[in-house]
């Protein structure tokens, strides 16, 4: 039994060692590029501030990695969020969306915020979480935003 256990650990040892040798394909550009979306939406220096320190590194073409994402499993699982999240929301292609689809993510991202389903909760172990001023300044932001829209 002793023997058994030693050699589940040597094993587990030796794929994770392995793992090491399959990294993901990394989201990062050379500069990140959210400035279309900047000019149209027009944030405050201040929800500038909590959109790069909280969303951008998933819903953007550049995320800062943190040293520990170099380490597989982690990168594998962080590459995956990253993925899926600029599939749904990525603001370095905002031009590209329709205005219909602008308002309509606006409105998706004060749901998630209010919600407090963004950031994700993964992120937010290693990242904090958002306080309420902020989710406060984001949705009043997003709110005002939305108008720019529906105008069209
Ligand atoms: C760790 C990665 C990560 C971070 C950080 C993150 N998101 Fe997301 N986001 C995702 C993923 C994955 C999805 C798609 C799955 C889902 O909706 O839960 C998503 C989806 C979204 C959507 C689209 C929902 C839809 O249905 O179209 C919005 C809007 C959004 N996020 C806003 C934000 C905002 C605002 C922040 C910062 C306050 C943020 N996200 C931070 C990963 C992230």
């Amino acid at each position: 039994m002793k023997k058994n256990i030693k050699k589940i650990f040597v094993l587990f040892f030796i794929v994770l060692v392995v793992m090491q040798f399959f990294s993901p394909e990394l989201n990062n550009a050379d500069f990140r590029d959210v400035a279309n979306f900047e000019k149209e939406t027009k944030p405050s220096k201040e929800v500038v501030a909590i959109l790069k320190n909280n969303c951008y590194d998933c819903h953007s073409n550049k995320t800062e990695y943190p040293w520990y994402s170099k380490i597989s499993p982690i990168s594998l699982w962080m590459a995956d969020h990253i993925e899926e999240g600029n599939e749904h929301f990525n603001l370095t292609e905002w031009n590209a969306y329709s205005d219909k689809k602008k308002d309509h993510k606006l409105d998706e991202l004060i749901e998630e915020v209010e919600e407090n389903k963004m950031p994700l909760k993964e992120y937010t172990w290693t990242h904090g979480s958002i306080t309420e001023e902020e989710k406060e300044a984001l949705i009043n932001w997003a709110k005002k935003t939305r108008a720019i829209y529906k105008l069209n």
